[in-house]
């Protein structure tokens, strides 16, 4: 029987270990996460989703608070169109995220960095040519976009010296985004150097309706290839969103991907930006405590665990702080809500908000915990301790369970 080591993921000359850590934002998937990754030969991801956070939090940077400075005289009101990014800074945040970590990578992997279209910050083209641009300058290895359809994103940095020597890949959910993806940029004469397919058990946004229960990770990965063989194509197809072991994982290289990315694993590692409060919760939980439900703003289901403090919140929206997901209108789904529960309940302290949530206040302060649907076997890969807390693994234990195990098998921390 094969196991994960027996594959590699070639890029030109370049071979890996065909494991990749996901991008999970907001800073779950930490610089030390990625750079363990490729310190391991395997691809780490970091995420640029609240960047400016980030770079407070890493760097002492002050530049959520200058924002919400120049914004304050907004804070009450419910138009939002006025809040708008410094792209400038936003530049330097990018800078700092990356260039940092890359000047820490040891090891004979890469660091991708994930970028989500949904991110749309007040001006969506602006704001995510200067990301994807900054990360380049910064020297990323590579570029995963995430979390939309990407239609022109690759235009946006077409005239950046690295356009074509930087890994470019996008992550799709059926046949027919890629074919899309595809197609629009057949002009710039330059295919992504890798595809990503992301089936219905992964963390985060999902790229399907409420009846992602209908769909499965092997059944779209099989249609990917077959597309990809009859275009004469020849990328490389990551398998994405499930993968739980290590003989899932050879699986899935056995039948033609070339890597597998997961994520949920990793969720309980040192290495993982989680507060260990709530990786204990984490570990914790049972399948019933796990749902998909839609109160991301961003219009795509999400799957997190139900006893997450975020949901149900209803506080004010902290646009002028953060507006991550404030369309070109200065929209967002979940300042509708607020304002509609405001109304229904005048002169309430505080209101409930049951249908949205403000997705960047609480995944800043990560109280939104998405997770992946096997979640709830975490607790199988550890040991309980004497004081009834379960132990943090380390990433390189994980990252050595998935490429070496078999026959199923899940090893125990020593
Ligand atoms: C906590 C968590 C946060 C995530 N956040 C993101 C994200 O910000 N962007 C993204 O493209 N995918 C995100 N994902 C999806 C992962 O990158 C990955 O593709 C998927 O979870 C793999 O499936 P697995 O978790 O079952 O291994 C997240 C996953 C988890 C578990």
């Amino acid at each position: 029987m094969k196991r994960v080591d027996d594959f590699r993921l070639r890029f030109g000359k370049q071979e890996l270990v065909p494991i990749v850590i996901g991008g999970m934002g907001v800073d779950i998937s930490t610089a030390d996460l990625a750079l363990e990754a490729a310190r391991l030969g395997g691809i780490g991801h970091i995420s640029d989703a609240m960047v400016q956070t980030v770079s407070d939090a890493r760097f002492d940077t002050k530049f959520v608070s200058q924002k919400l400075k120049k914004y304050k005289a907004n804070v009450a009101s419910s138009d939002k169109s006025s809040v708008q990014f410094c792209l400038p800074t936003l530049e330097e945040a990018t800078r700092n995220h990356v260039g940092k970590t890359m000047e820490a990578k040891r090891g004979d992997g890469m660091i991708f960095i994930n970028c989500m279209e949904k991110l749309t910050m007040g001006a969506p083209r602006e704001t995510l040519r200067m990301r994807l641009k900054a990360a380049l300058d910064a020297g990323i290895d590579g570029i995963t976009l995430s979390a939309g359809l990407h239609l022109g994103s690759f235009a946006l940095i077409e005239d950046h010296p690295r356009f074509r020597d930087a890994k470019l890949g996008i992550i799709v959910s059926s046949p027919r985004a890629l074919a899309m993806f595809l197609r629009k940029n057949a002009r710039l004469n330059r295919l992504p150097d890798f595809i990503i397919v992301e089936g219905p058990l992964a963390g985060g946004h999902l790229g399907f309706g409420m009846d992602w229960a209908k769909y499965d990770l092997a059944t779209i990965m099989g249609e990917v290839l077959t597309f990809l063989k009859n275009e004469h194509l020849d990328i490389p197809v990551i398998a994405a969103g499930g993968i739980f072991t290590g003989s899932d994982a050879a699986a899935f290289l056995e039948h033609g991907a070339a890597a597998v990315q997961v994520a949920t694993r990793f969720t309980v590692t040192k290495e993982c930006g989680l507060p260990d409060k709530v990786k204990q919760d984490y570990f914790v939980a049972n399948e019933e405590d796990i749902e998909v439900n839609t109160i991301s703003p961003t219009g795509y289901p999400m799957r997190m665990l139900k006893g997450s403090p975020g949901i149900g919140s209803g506080i004010r929206p902290n646009c002028e702080a953060y507006g991550y997901l404030l369309d070109a209108n200065g929209r967002c789904a979940y300042i509708d809500a607020y304002n509609r529960e405001v109304e229904l309940h005048p002169g309430a302290k505080k209101v409930k908000v049951m249908d949205k949530t403000c997705l960047c206040t609480h995944m800043r302060n990560f109280d939104i915990w998405t997770c992946g649907h096997y979640t709830y076997r975490l607790k199988d890969t550890t040991l309980r301790q004497s004081d009834g807390s379960y132990q943090i693994l380390s990433a390189e234990h994980v990252f050595h369970d998935y490429q070496f195990s078999t026959d199923q098998k899940i090893a125990l921390p020593g």
